[in-house]
């Protein structure tokens, strides 16, 4: 991942503080967690807004005719964006819609086995849990990850995993392997091309959990070549809530429904994800304008320099807790997250437990970043965005100082 000069008050470039006019926080508000929920900019509130006039004032124009070209438009947007044919793509509302598409309609056998990292998101993994409960003799094989691993280490777990599996020669195959590419907590970027290969060398079909991964690092299908692939734009594109990517390779077409049918059922891919019912399609809509935004200032401009903050900011929280990140120096395992151990003492203290902190941040201090347990530490996950700048994560810093240190104290 290249790295870019953060902007100097010489040469502000166009990111960090003047961008706050482009979104709508209020005044006294930081954002530091655009990784879960995501934000966009004013002029995509517009188009959404737009859009859901012209909804308004002819609902059987736009429904039954007009919404058409503009998801198709999309869908040829979005298919040059991340290198593939078009027609391995739709749109749907977000990555849980993703994973159960294609778990449920995936023909499972008795002795398939669905191999998962422990670190996957927790709706996917669950998923999962739905699947082995509901089909006769399909279990999980999950691979125990705790970082910091290098990528080396990483794939020599899953492939020791998948050795293991293969010399139990009980009849039964690891079917899929589902792999982040980009991790939700800890969040931390998987060499998700090798993963890739490695899967599909012991047979298995691939599904990549891309969530965070389209505005944080360049997707190329093309390159990556998994089966399956969803990514949410609503996370780091910049659209609204609700606006997704499902990829699913050719070949896997054939197999794969939308979770609710609909009366297009049987009419090809394209066409059954067309359209999901009566819905507000304003949210997937947005994904036109977040692309316009983004093209302003370009990919490369906007990733290397959210990467560049996030590294550097990260470093700088550690240096004021006088701990760690996460991943050290590996700087690309860092994408626009990184993770920040905080200097809890006493690891069982009551208020160490995500709830409690949230409690304490928002109200207190009027800012959010989660808190988990990972391996022997407690850290923070702090979301580096366009908007923010080197001297917001010293504010963090200092106030999550401020809370551990307070935990420290009435321990
Ligand atoms: C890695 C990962 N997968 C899946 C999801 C689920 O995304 P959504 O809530 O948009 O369905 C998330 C959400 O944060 C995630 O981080």
């Amino acid at each position: 991942m290249t790295k870019t000069e953060l902007p100097t008050a010489a040469n502000p470039g166009p990111f960090g503080h003047q961008q706050r006019k482009n979104f709508l926080f209020p005044e006294n508000f930081t954002q530091f967690n655009h990784g879960s929920y995501g934000t966009f900019p004013k002029v995509v509130q517009a188009e959404i807004r737009a859009y859901q006039d012209l909804t308004e004032q002819d609902a059987d124009r736009w429904n039954r005719r007009d919404l058409f070209p503009v998801m198709d438009n999309i869908r040829t947007q979005l298919a040059e964006f991340v290198n593939c044919d078009k027609a391995e793509l739709a749109l749907v509302t977000n990555t849980t819609v993703g994973i159960n598409t294609v778990l449920r309609s995936l023909p499972f056998v008795p002795g398939d086995r669905i191999l998962v990292l422990s670190t996957g998101y927790i709706s996917v993994n669950k998923t999962v849990s739905y699947i082995c409960d509901t089909q006769e003799d399909v279990k999980v094989v999950e691979v125990p990850v705790t970082f910091p691993l290098s990528d080396k280490d990483l794939l020599t777990k899953v492939e020791d995993a998948l050795k293991a599996h293969k010399e139990l020669r009980d009849g039964s195959r690891i079917k899929l392997g589902i792999v982040d590419w980009i991790s939700s907590v800890p969040s931390a970027v998987h060499p998700v091309k090798e993963l890739v290969e490695l899967l599909h060398s012991y047979g298995a079909l691939v599904y990549v959990d891309g969530a965070h991964a389209i505005g944080q690092v360049p997707v190329d299908l093309g390159y990556l070549r998994p089966d399956f692939f969803i990514t949410n734009c609503h996370k780091w594109l910049f659209s609204a809530r609700g606006s997704a990517l499902l990829y699913v390779a050719k070949r896997h077409q054939h197999l794969i429904h939308p979770t609710a049918i609909s009366g297009l059922y049987k009419s090809g891919f394209e066409n059954e994800f067309a359209y999901a019912g009566t819905q507000d399609y304003s949210s997937i809509l947005s994904i036109l304008s977040a692309l316009q935004f983004r093209k302003q200032y370009g990919e490369d401009a906007i990733i290397s320099y959210t990467h560049s903050l996030a590294v550097e900011g990260g470093k700088a929280m550690a240096k004021i807790l006088g701990t760690h990140t996460l991943t050290g120096d590996n700087d690309d395992q860092v994408a626009n997250m990184v993770n920040v151990a905080l200097p809890l003492k006493d690891l069982s203290h009551p208020k160490a437990n995500t709830k409690d902190l949230m409690e304490i941040l928002m109200d207190k201090y009027n800012i959010f970043t989660p808190a988990f347990r990972h391996g022997e530490h407690l850290y923070t996950r702090v979301s580096a965005q366009i908007y923010l700048e080197l001297d917001d994560f010293v504010r963090l810093g200092n106030i999550w100082k401020e809370v551990i240190d307070d935990l420290n104290a009435s321990s």
